[in-house]
């Protein structure tokens, strides 16, 4: 015991920070592009504010997913009957679809504190064990990105979620010894985007999973007419669709869209946005009619013209317009494939008869989902 030196995490000043609301926030740098950048290049500060204000707050609010709502208000409102703690909430889909914004309502809803933390940023045990012992009772611990966590913070995680108790090694080589830790009863909530990465035990560890699916034009464009309401921006019912329609499914690129048109009918008009504000303005930022901006045009074009539809791996894809292949694999293909264009096949990615008429071009025969005569 003599070696018992250093403790392998700082342990948390005698206080532990209370109250409301969003405490601590760690974030770890992404490898995957958002894809507000594709758009209008690096988020400003004032517009990642707009993003918050736009954040539904309760439930009700949390416009489409009409599954998840109902499942999710029922798992929030059966523990805070019987006055337990409700079970780990795992939030699953591509990005932008509403995971942080729910992960916020849980613990609105459940009246909470809400302590964020993301998957990068656990690299070691020591991470995870600060942010677990710091924890009051009740509150929602909201891990971003979760199939990034470390594999020693993800062993420590599985007893944590399961026991409400960790253990803490304290001291190095053969003096180290390992301190039970009691956590007091909290609600983990996960969010990735790639829930096929995760490890059966993480998994099963969460008691309910939510799958979030795209959304359709008719959600979409309620989500822009809220926004724009919120925001003071007129806009006309068919400019919302227009906008919804080629927003790609995706809330918070509905969102980026309604900020470019209102920027292009304030230089072109008197900021009133019409249908031909709103097409305009997606034309400049070469949004096309599906939705699709440059990078998954790009993408569809190096299938399609660089390797004859495929099948392609996905690293060839990535390699051929100059991106992570977690970009691509997290960020356009969820999209493509959903829209019929590209289909993901064991020999790799194949593109369907839909994929090349969109970009003007006679599918070859046996093409998947070609007519045939
Ligand atoms: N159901 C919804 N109704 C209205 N707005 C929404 C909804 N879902 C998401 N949004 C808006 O979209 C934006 C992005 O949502 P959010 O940050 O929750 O996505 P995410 O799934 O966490 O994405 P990522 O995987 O990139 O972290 C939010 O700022 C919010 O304003
Ligand atoms: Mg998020």
């Amino acid at each position: 015991m003599s070696d018992v030196e250093r403790t392998e995490f700082t342990l948390p000043p005698g206080m532990t920070a209370g109250g409301t609301g969003v405490t601590a926030s760690t974030t770890g740098d992404s490898k995957v592009t958002q894809r507000n950048e594709d758009v209008d290049g690096q988020a400003l500060e004032g517009e990642q504010d707009f993003d918050r204000s736009l954040r539904p707050k309760s439930i009700e609010e949390f416009i489409g997913q009409p599954k998840v709502r109902e499942q999710l208000s029922l798992v929030l409102t059966g523990a805070k009957n019987r006055g337990v703690t409700p079970d780990h909430v795992l939030l699953s889909g591509p990005p932008g679809l509403g995971k942080t914004t729910m992960a916020m309502i849980v613990a609105q809803e459940l009246g909470a504190s809400l302590r964020m933390t993301s998957g990068p940023a656990l690299e070691r045990a020591g991470d995870l064990a600060a942010m677990l012992s710091n924890l009051m009772e009740g509150d929602v611990l909201f891990i971003d990105e979760i199939h990034r966590i470390a594999r020693p913070a993800e062993e420590m995680l599985y007893m944590a979620m399961e026991d409400f108790r960790i253990d803490v090694i304290v001291g190095k080589g053969p003096g180290a010894t390992s301190i039970p830790l009691e956590i007091p009863p909290f609600t983990l909530v996960g969010a990735t985007t790639r829930a096929g990465m995760l490890t059966g035990p993480l998994r099963d560890r969460f008691g309910f999973t939510a799958q979030m699916e795209f959304y359709d034009t008719e959600d979409l464009t309620r989500v822009i007419t809220r926004a724009a309401r919120i925001l003071g921006v007129e806009i006309d019912p068919d400019a919302a669709v227009e906008i919804g329609s080629r927003s790609r499914g995706t809330p918070r690129i509905a969102n980026r869209l309604l900020r470019r048109v209102r920027d292009f009918a304030e230089v072109h008009g008197d900021g009133h946005i019409d249908l031909a504000a709103a097409r305009g303005a997606l034309d400049v930022f070469d949004v096309d009619h599906m939705g699709l901006d440059r990078l998954d045009r790009a993408v569809l074009s190096a299938l399609v013209k660089g390797h004859g539809g495929g099948p392609v791996g996905v690293g060839t894809l990535a390699v051929a317009v100059g991106e992570e292949s977690a970009t691509v694999e997290e960020v356009c293909e969820p999209y493509l494939v959903r829209a019929g264009m590209i289909a993901r096949t064991g020999r790799g990615r194949v593109a369907t008869a839909v994929a090349w008429e969109h970009l003007g071009l006679q599918a070859p025969e046996g093409t998947i989902g070609a007519t045939l005569f």
